[in-house]
């Protein structure tokens, strides 16, 4: 039984099976999420992005995850925002549903994704975060895996709109907090 879940913590510490990078195009590294996970991976990682530069928006990579506790690091390339009028809704859609085909191509069974576009490139946290969460549902149901995909969140508030996503785009509960009655 697939699922999803959204937790707030460091996607470089997590011992699942891949992490997705919100890269750039020449898979060069970066700040943000991409420079933490670059710099977990060791001096290693360059050299298998370079193998597979360029990565055009919206499409994904994968690489060994070297140093990291995961196996796999999946670099995707989400879309700069520019007001919602040069297709961003829909290329973010693409780097949730192609970095979910290749973690099927390699039998990966739980995935973790940041929260893809939201910092260096300005796309919306609360839009982004329904097109993850929708874009993913529907991919669940078409494909029922990757069993587990994690969303990870950098910050509370963050995580707030995950969990309100969740809550309204899947019948998963969002598990009361002690002695709060249903
Ligand atoms: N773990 C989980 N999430 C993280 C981490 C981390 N260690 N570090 C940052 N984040 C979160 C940010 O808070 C944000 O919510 O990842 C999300 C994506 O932000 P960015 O990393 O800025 O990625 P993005 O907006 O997609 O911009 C990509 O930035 O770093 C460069 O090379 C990268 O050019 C590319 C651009």
């Amino acid at each position: 039984m697939s699922g999803m879940s959204c937790i707030q913590n460091d996607i470089t510490t997590l011992r699942v099976d891949a992490i997705v990078n919100a890269a750039n195009p020449s898979l060069s590294g970066g700040g943000g999420v991409d420079g933490a996970i670059h710099r977990a991976a060791g001096p290693k990682l360059p050299e298998a992005c370079r193998k597979q530069a360029p990565c055009p928006a919206g499409e994904a990579r994968i690489t060994p995850a070297f140093r990291l506790p995961a196996k796999w690091i999946i670099h995707t390339v989400g879309p700069v925002w520019h007001g919602g009028t040069r297709h961003e809704t829909e290329q973010l859609a693409n780097c949730y549903r192609n970095s979910l085909h290749l973690a099927r191509q390699h039998a990966v069974s739980s995935i973790a994704f940041p929260a893809i576009s939201t910092g260096i490139y300005g796309f919306p946290n609360p839009l982004a975060a329904d097109i993850a969460v929708q874009t993913c549902r529907d991919f669940l149901q078409q494909y029922h895996s990757p069993d587990h995909i994690i969303f990870v969140c950098f910050d509370p508030q963050t995580l707030s709109l995950y969990k309100q996503a969740l809550h309204r785009f899947t019948k998963t509960e969002t598990p009361a907090a002690p002695g709060q009655q249903k």
